[in-house]
């Protein structure tokens, strides 16, 4: 599994290259909900999704609408792909006044940035000034879209580092708002936490009076590899008002848990606005409550502050006690969004064949191997396919590691590839 095969197949696959997984029912519901909670009084709106594929989203939105009285004027969709266009326009033929256009919306916000043209008959400028804009748009990884599409991504829509395709949709989604029209977004939660992420964080703090970000961690609410935020917020009118942005998690908790009610899904628990730990029948969750730590800019990583954990920290800050930070860099540990396949205390169960080379097989800490002043490494040992290269994690080449390749080979479904490389 090479940096390059894993590209490639993923340059190979339309589908990865589109960045197409569609938004499931329930969640298009949430997502819509939310985009209506930031939304202010309104009366009359008009709704866009630029990459609408099969329409969900647009439906959810539309449905959310009537539920609240206020009337839809317009629907519009946007997506290159026709089958999906197609698709939308059967899932929305009963609602009325709706458009849905097979095109690039990236290429249409660029036209509409562009200088006014006074024979323009096309109204684009006009055109892009939406009340509500949902989306789910497409992830494709800066990888799979190769260093110039993504540089000059990043140059066309004022954003740095490495960008990823949605994060130029995010650009381009706030760029179709009307002033205080409202965003509901669906995309990976990285920009949360990683560095790259810097400049989106920074986009949605200047453009946005954000309302609420729904970190849903590893809920698995849908079949992506990785892991979703819901970001809701309104298009910022003038000075921003500086009010606390609401911030929630959904993170698995493994092991016996006690204290849950009935069973409820994580949406409804969300949608009901419980917190603290729930079990959905099958897995128990722990959903956090907080703030955007105000004063995180966008250099500092977002994260809920609970208040409890604010205190925590002042406590820190106040005591002489020093913080870890000031001992090492505190970094995002391993995330293997397949622990079942990378994580195992049984490897040497496995036939020999299939035994991992020794090499690639690393003791693993968590906070659950973590006690006041000790550390205690427990059986567990993640199968870590890369080696450091000045500082880098680099995928090494299977090719050489014909037993772990083996290994691997058997989850291939799971790694949505063909055959992996050995
Ligand atoms: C993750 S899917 C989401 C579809 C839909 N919004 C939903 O939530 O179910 C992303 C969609 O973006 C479309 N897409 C990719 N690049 C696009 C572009 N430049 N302009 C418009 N649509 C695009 C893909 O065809 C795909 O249908």
């Amino acid at each position: 599994m090479t940096a390059n095969s894993l590209t490639d197949r993923h340059r190979a696959n339309p589908t990865k290259l589109r960045g197409v997984v569609y938004t499931p029912p329930r969640l298009a519901e949430f997502l819509a909900s939310q985009a209506f909670g930031a939304l202010g009084e309104s009366t009359s709106i008009r709704i866009l999704d630029p990459a609408c594929g099969d329409g969900q989203l647009l439906l959810a939105a539309y449905s959310a609408a009537r539920a609240r009285n206020i009337t839809v004027d317009e629907v519009v969709g946007y997506d290159i792909d026709r089958t999906a266009v197609d698709k939308a326009s059967i899932r929305l033929s009963d609602v009325p006044r709706t458009t849905l256009i097979c095109g690039d919306f990236l290429e249409l916000t660029a036209r509409s940035q562009g200088p006014m043209d006074l024979f323009d008959t096309t109204h684009e400028h006009e055109y892009l000034n939406f009340d509500l804009v949902v989306s789910n748009p497409p992830y494709v990884r800066t990888q799979t879209l190769g260093a110039s599409v993504s540089s000059s991504l990043g140059e066309r829509f004022g954003l740095t580092g490495r960008v990823d395709l949605y994060q130029a949709f995010v650009v381009a989604m706030i760029q179709a708002l009307a002033p205080g029209g409202a965003l509901g977004l669906l995309c990976s939660n990285k920009f949360l936490t990683n560095r790259a992420g810097a400049s989106l964080r920074r986009v949605l703090l200047d453009e946005l009076q954000l309302d609420e970000i729904v970190d849903l961690g590893d809920s698995k609410l849908f079949d992506v590899a990785v892991l979703p935020v819901v970001v809701s917020g309104t298009r910022a009118n003038g000075v921003q008002k500086a009010r606390p942005i609401d911030f929630r998690s959904v993170y698995e908790v493994k092991g016996k848990v006690d204290g849950f009610g009935r069973p409820i899904s994580v949406l409804d628990a969300l949608s009901k606005q419980r917190d603290g730990i729930i079990h959905d029948g099958n897995r128990s969750f722990l959903i956090r409550r907080g703030c955007l730590d105000r004063g995180a800019g966008s250099s500092s990583l977002w994260n809920p502050m609970d208040p409890e954990t604010k205190k925590t920290f002042e406590t820190i800050r106040e005591s002489d006690v020093s913080e870890l930070g000031v001992f090492g860099k505190v970094r995002v540990g391993v995330k293997t969004t397949a622990d079942s396949i990378f994580i195992r205390s049984d490897w040497r169960e496995l036939p020999r064949k299939q035994h991992p080379e020794p090499e690639l097989l690393r003791p693993l800490l968590t906070h659950r191997d973590i006690q006041p002043w000790s550390a205690e490494p427990g059986q567990r040992q993640i199968l870590y396919p890369h080696r450091d290269e000045g500082g880098r994690a680099v995928a090494v080449n299977l090719a050489n590691f014909p037993k772990t390749a083996a290994y691997l080979n058997n989850y291939r479904d799971r790694f949505g590839g063909s055959s992996l490389r050995n």
